[in-house]
């Protein structure tokens, strides 16, 4: 696996690859991997001839009084798990490789990016479509693989792709999930063993209130009930939780094909993030 840390050399790496004909499936990351990134890495290895993960803890998508510098940077073990899935080419460049002096260039997916975890992150998704469409110019991959779990990240990526008129095919993947339903995720490590019992709560409650949904029951009333489960743990806190439209993000009040519940809440000192599809709740 060949690891790369300037945008020259990756781009040379890309282009001596499209020479020989053959596709690129790129999985963007910010490191810290688990099984959910390496489930998206493994689709991208199924659908492609070479495969490259990037690892880049992007300053441009954190606020002034966020996680960037805790956020976990195990660097060495995101080498050997890449390299044990087959990765090809690893990519880890430095802020300064990214956003050199002067910098000046972002972009704004307007509208989406206002909405839901854009109004408790101001900026957040201005930096994240800003980082990704320079990760993609740079890779130039033919696939580009994102999770269903940041679903409002997929489906601003998904617009500006098409805004932009980007040549490449994104590709939504679902959501993998510990044993008791919390969704994977890098900033789970920050909870603490009590709390880390309790954050299965939020899986739990999404999806009885998209059962109760599906089988009738008010929109608020089935929200209420999540909100009140979520609430009944100790140091809880909820940004939202809400009914959408899966492809405008509008909050909705009764179920419509590809209508998802969302939600933003802490537990304690950690923002987890979560989401269900109406239509995919298992019936019980
Ligand atoms: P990060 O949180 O590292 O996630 C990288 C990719 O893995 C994202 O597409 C995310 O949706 C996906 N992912 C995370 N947890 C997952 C899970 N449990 N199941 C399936 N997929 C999962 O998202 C980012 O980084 C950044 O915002 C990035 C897109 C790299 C831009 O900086």
């Amino acid at each position: 696996m060949k690891v790369i840390s300037t945008p020259l050399a990756m781009r040379a790496w890309t282009d001596w690859v499209k020479k020989k004909n053959q596709s690129v499936g790129f999985v963007p990351t910010m490191g810290a991997l688990h099984a959910g990134h390496a489930s998206l890495i493994s689709r991208a290895k199924k659908e492609n001839d070479k495969v490259v993960v990037s690892v880049f803890v992007n300053p441009a998508q954190f606020g002034p009084h966020e996680d960037f510098s805790r956020y976990p940077r195990p660097f060495k073990e995101d080498q050997k798990l890449c390299a044990s899935l087959g990765v090809d080419a690893l990519y880890h460049p430095s802020p300064e490789n990214i956003y050199p002096q002067g910098y000046r260039s972002f972009v704004n997916v307007e509208g989406l990016s206002d909405l839901w975890c854009g109004r408790f992150r101001p900026g957040h998704f201005r930096g994240v479509a800003t980082v990704v469409l320079k990760l993609l110019q740079t890779v130039s991959p033919d696939r580009a693989y994102f999770g269903e779990k940041d679903y409002q990240q997929l489906m601003i990526i998904r617009r500006m792709a098409r805004d932009l008129n980007l040549p490449q095919r994104i590709v939504g993947c679902l959501t993998l999930r510990e044993k008791d339903g919390l969704a994977m995720s890098s900033r789970n490590q920050y909870l603490s063993s009590i709390e880390r019992a309790q954050a299965a709560i939020l899986y739990r409650s999404l999806n009885r209130a998209a059962k109760k949904i599906k089988s009738g029951e008010a929109v608020l009333r089935a929200l209420s009930s999540a909100r009140r489960e979520i609430l009944s743990i100790p140091q809880s806190k909820i940004d939202y939780i809400a009914l959408i439209d899966g492809e405008s993000l509008e909050e909705i009040q009764t179920p419509r094909p590809g209508a998802r519940i969302i939600s933003a809440i802490w537990i304690g000192k950690t923002r987890l993030i979560d989401n269900v599809e109406l239509g995919t709740v298992p019936i019980s």
